[in-house]
């Protein structure tokens, strides 16, 4: 066995040192190092509030105060060893601190225990990132909308099992996605609200017998309460396995945008263009242009879901209060939020770049008869059920199977076999623009309406920029 000489804060019961190899195991230092800021805030405010409740005194606090900014100060300039046999940000940290101030170094952690300073420093760091990770997703929409309304007439067909639907038009397709990121975007300003609970005050797990005030440190930390329950205050991971089953919503959605992005970028499809900036070639095959950004966050949803699933898992049949289990709560948490903010951020620069190719896009909206709906449509507005209708058409289709002709490109002469409502205005339903300028209500695919879904939805971020949100 090999054994370790460092003394520990908690070594006063135990007779032998730790097993070395059981120290780097259980250390965590190298990766909640990441926490350090707001570990320091959490600190600056227990002892803001320990000496105004006359547990420390205001010197004490003072002391501490300055202390632990020098401590950040030495951090934030890379300039700070961070010691394995201290286990965590925590005790790296408070150890610092008492190397250099003495005593009211050591009075610190009165009233607290790591359970509820750790459950705190995760939710005050994740609470920042979900701020940024919505402000990405913001800019992702902002520059969806600018492509939308670029594309508001563009034609495309639209589709349903990959086969060719009804034509639709661009811009309402880019409004699609824009109404799926408005809904990850409330989903985490949703998780935020339910997280920004403060759980310090709990101390291990059943709270302290020092007089303290945790409205007061909730309000110092901009918590918009302290937590109920002290067990649960310290137990308590919903809120990571709540943000990072948003994130793999977000992702899930980022994925299936990426893969048509990458269907509509081959030159099978070649409705669209990303820029070189965010393609890369082939070593072998001069004439690639390869969609990666797309494929990667395609493939970054994959550990994303992961982390989701190892988090109910790592939370699962765990008995209260606090667990040494819940230290993996963390590298899942700042994984997801790596990935999910460079998702974004890539996403929203390659999004304003695309270019499309309106010529492409009208081509293929004219085959695979995507007007045939239009025509059962027109037959129903002469007096014909809509039952009667399908059949008909589905007539009209096949002969145009046969001859290798869409609909409009059939005469009337060939047509009006099939029905003799069919009249000379038939092939105004026909065209491309008669079909979705048709489609004119709320929600509809009509060039129209995508201006005012546009409207309705730039109003809708500006109110939320403008803080009503
Ligand atoms: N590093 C620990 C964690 O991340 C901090 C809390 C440790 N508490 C304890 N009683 N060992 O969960």
């Amino acid at each position: 066995m090999h054994e370790t000489t460092s003394s520990k804060p908690w070594a006063g019961r135990f007779n032998a040192p730790t097993d070395a190899f059981v120290e780097a195991f259980t250390a965590s230092v190298d990766f909640d190092r990441r926490l350090y800021r707001y570990d320091i805030q959490g600190s600056i405010a227990h002892a803001t509030m320990l000496a105004r409740q006359g547990i420390l005194t205001q010197a004490e606090r003072d002391a501490i105060v300055t202390g632990l900014e020098t401590v950040r100060a030495r951090i934030d300039a890379g300039d700070f060893a961070w010691s394995i046999p201290l286990e965590d940000v925590h005790m790296n940290i408070e150890s610092a601190l008492t190397a250099d101030i003495g005593d009211a170094g050591k009075k610190l952690h009165t009233g607290r225990s790591r359970n509820d300073q750790v459950a705190t420093d995760v939710r005050l760091w994740l609470r920042d990132e979900i701020d940024t990770i919505r402000a990405e997703i913001r800019r992702l929409q902002q520059a969806l909308l600018d492509l939308a309304e670029r594309e508001a007439e563009t034609v495309l067909p639209g589709f349903t099992h990959l086969q060719v639907a009804q034509p639709i038009t661009f811009g309402h397709h880019m409004l699609a996605w824009l109404e799926m990121l408005d809904r990850d975007c409330d989903r985490f300003a949703d998780c935020r609200r339910r997280m920004n609970v403060m759980p310090l005050g709990a101390a291990a797990l059943a709270g302290t017998t020092y007089p303290i005030d945790r409205h007061y440190t909730a309000e110092l930390l901009g918590f918009d309460r302290p937590a109920e329950n002290s067990l649960d205050a310290v137990s308590d991971r919903d809120f990571a396995i709540e943000f990072t089953a948003d994130a793999a919503i977000l992702m899930m959605h980022l994925s299936r945008f990426s893969e048509e992005l990458i269907l509509w970028s081959s030159a099978q499809f070649g409705f669209v263009e990303l820029s070189d900036s965010f393609c890369t070639g082939s070593s072998i095959m001069p004439q690639k242009k390869n969609p990666d950004v797309p494929e990667l966050v395609r493939g970054k949803s994959g550990r994303i879901f992961g982390h989701l699933m190892g988090l109910l898992t790592l939370m699962k049949s765990q008995p209260l209060a606090y667990n040494k289990d819940n230290q993996e709560d963390k590298e899942p948490l700042f994984d997801t939020v790596d990935n999910l903010k460079g998702s974004l951020k890539v996403y929203a620069d390659m999004m304003a770049h695309v270019t499309c190719n309106r010529e492409r896009m009208r081509e293929a909206a004219k085959q695979g008869f995507s007007t045939a709906t239009d025509l059962a449509d027109y037959l129903v507005r002469k007096g014909i059920p809509f039952r009667d209708a399908h059949e008909i058409v589905g007539k009209a289709v096949a002969l145009g199977v046969r001859e290798g002709r869409d609909l409009a490109e059939l005469t009337l002469a060939e047509l009006q076999p099939f029905s003799g409502a069919i009249g000379e205005d038939v092939f105004e339903v026909l065209t491309l623009e008669g079909s979705v300028a048709a489609r004119d209500h709320i929600g509809g695919t009509a060039p129209a309406q995508v201006r005012v879904a546009i409207q309705r939805a730039r109003e809708r971020l500006s109110a939320e920029a403008g803080g009503d949100a």
